[in-house]
């Protein structure tokens, strides 16, 4: 049966909204000082809840601000039995300013951000220079961030940003990498390309 959103609060599964105005305690919202991974823009969950089905031994914390996505993560994790997932409904640039702490995070996935192609709306991009310094900041050293899209020109921006942040070294950029989201079967099926790197956290 369904759970509702009080009742996944409740359960500690769905984070309340007020864990994203301060610091969060990882280690305290999973109850275990396991490695973290975040996945940015989780939608309605496919490749967070598959991430912590194959990896029991790591914690997973989906970021999405949309709240029936969050909530709808949130309740398949709980009917999967997923001990290890944790879903909070905030905006991840707010949540990568003011709540993570340094060097507290192993791996950030980010599959399919939102292009927002039209000149006038660039600026609601996620992946500008300001967001990775602070990705840069709460990555472990060693840490990585896997980043895959479908579309070229933010691509472009996004390596050229990455490339130039400092203290980021780029491992991989890539063509076709299966991560299981939905954005990606849905794209796949439409025959679309992706481009993707990863970025490993150097000094
Ligand atoms: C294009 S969808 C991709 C969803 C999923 N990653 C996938 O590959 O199927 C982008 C998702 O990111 C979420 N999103 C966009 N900007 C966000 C932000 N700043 N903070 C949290 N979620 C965000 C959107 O609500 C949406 O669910």
């Amino acid at each position: 049966m369904k759970s509702s959103p009080e009742e996944l609060r409740a359960a500690g599964v769905l984070l309340a909204d007020a864990v994203a105005d301060g610091p969060i305690d990882l280690a305290a919202i999973f109850g275990n000082p396991r490695p973290v991974e975040i996945e940015i823009g989780s939608g309605k969950g496919a490749f967070l809840l598959r991430r912590a089905a194959e990896r029991p031994e790591i914690n997973l914390l989906g970021i999405e601000w949309l709240a029936g996505y969050a909530a709808y993560a949130a309740d398949r994790a709980c009917r999967a039995g997923l001990t290890n997932v944790r879903l909070l409904c905030a905006d991840a640039e707010q949540v990568f300013a003011k709540c993570l702490a340094d060097e507290s995070v192993q791996r950030v996935h980010i599959y399919f951000p939102d292009p927002w192609p039209k000149r006038r709306h660039l600026g609601r991009r996620l992946i500008k220079p300001e967001f990775v310094r602070r990705l840069r900041r709460v990555l472990r050293a060693g840490g990585t961030a896997y980043i895959v899209t479908d579309h070229a020109e933010y691509f472009r921006r996004i390596y050229r940003v990455m490339e130039s942040a400092g203290g980021l070294a780029i491992l991989k950029p890539g063509g076709m990498e299966a991560v299981g989201s939905n954005f990606e079967k849905k794209y796949a099926a439409r025959g679309k390309c992706f481009y993707s790197l990863t970025a490993i956290r150097c000094g």
